[in-house]
This record gives C-alpha cells, sequence and structure tokens, in this order.
C-alpha cells in the first residue's frame, strides 16, 4: 500500500507540476503567433482542462500525503523532520491557494487571472522548493 500511495503522490506532482512548467515554459511564451481572438479562444480552453487536471493532482496530494504522514511521521515526536513538514505542507497550501486563484472562474480573482504568467512562475518556484524539501526529507 505504500508503494501505490508514493506512486500516487509522485504521480500527481509529476503531472501538476509539469504541467506548470508546460504552460509556463511552453505554450504561454508561443501564444504570441496566434490574433488576439485566437488567443483568447485557446486560453479559455487550456484553463478548463488545466482547471480538472490540477484539482484532481490536489486532491491526490493531499490524500496521498496524509497517508506519508500518518505512515512514517505520525509516531515520531516533534523535531526538525516535522518542522520541515510543516513547512512543506504550508508553502503547499499556498501553492494550491495561486492555482484556485487562477482556476477558479469567480469575479473576485479576475485581478490576479490578469496577470496569470506572474502567478504561474510565482507558483512554479514554490512547486521547486517543495520539491527540494520533499527530497531532503527522504534522504535526510
Ligand atoms: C505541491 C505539492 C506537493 C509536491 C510537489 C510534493 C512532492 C513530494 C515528493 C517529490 C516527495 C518524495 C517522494 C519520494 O521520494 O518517495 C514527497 C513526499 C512526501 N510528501 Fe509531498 N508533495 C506535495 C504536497 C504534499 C502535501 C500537501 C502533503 C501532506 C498533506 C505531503 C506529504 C508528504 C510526505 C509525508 C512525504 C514523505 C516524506 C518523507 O519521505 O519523509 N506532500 N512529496
Amino acid at each position: 500500500m505504500s508503494t501505490i500511495m508514493q506512486w500516487v503522490h509522485l504521480i500527481a506532482a509529476v503531472v501538476g507540476l509539469g504541467g506548470m512548467g508546460f504552460l509556463l515554459l511552453v505554450l504561454i511564451p508561443s501564444l504570441g503567433v496566434l490574433d488576439m481572438e485566437q488567443r483568447e479562444a485557446i486560453s479559455k480552453a487550456v484553463t478548463g482542462r488545466f482547471r480538472w487536471i490540477s484539482w484532481s493532482a490536489i486532491i491526490l496530494l493531499v490524500l496521498s500525503g496524509l497517508y506519508n504522514i500518518r505512515r512514517y511521521y505520525w509516531e515520531e515526536p516533534w523535531g526538525p523532520a516535522w518542522k520541515l513538514l510543516a513547512l512543506k505542507i504550508l508553502l503547499s497550501f499556498a501553492l494550491f491557494g495561486i492555482v484556485f486563484g487562477l482556476t477558479i472562474p469567480l469575479k473576485i480573482f479576475e485581478r490576479m487571472r490578469a496577470r496569470r504568467q506572474t502567478w504561474l512562475l510565482v507558483a512554479f518556484i514554490v512547486g521547486v522548493v517543495v520539491v527540494l524539501i520533499s527530497a531532503y526529507l527522504r534522504r535526510g
């Protein structure tokens, strides 16, 4: 079971973070070849698809992450590993918040969506730091 949960956690992280990296580094910089109308159409379609992909990844990350905590940390006393894990979870939730702001079609997030490339960059960098902390926790 723990192998399956580790696999789920990794696949969700790869698809979620990889998807953000693709949008940021490949798709958005390539939109310049389209005219305004086409750009808007593709942005709308991509946001609709990315919404379900990213939300599914978040649900899987949280569920498999909670399983990992129960399995590997629950019996551990409070210490450096727990503190680093708490930081990782805090950063993950900040990242999830950005993803929700960019993908929930509500008016209050409009200003955030107007600067989506900047927010995607922030979320991507936070994600890379989360992976670094996770790798350290794994080996540490
Ligand atoms: C952006 C979100 C996240 C990413 C990119 C991420 C990524 C990773 C990666 C790459 C690993 C190492 C897996 C391995 O080598 O086996 C890992 C382990 C782990 N993750 Fe996450 N994770 C995320 C969110 C979460 C959340 C929300 C939780 C808790 C609710 C969580 C709890 C854990 C735990 C407990 C481990 C095991 C650490 C250890 O081996 O000591 N993760 N995560």
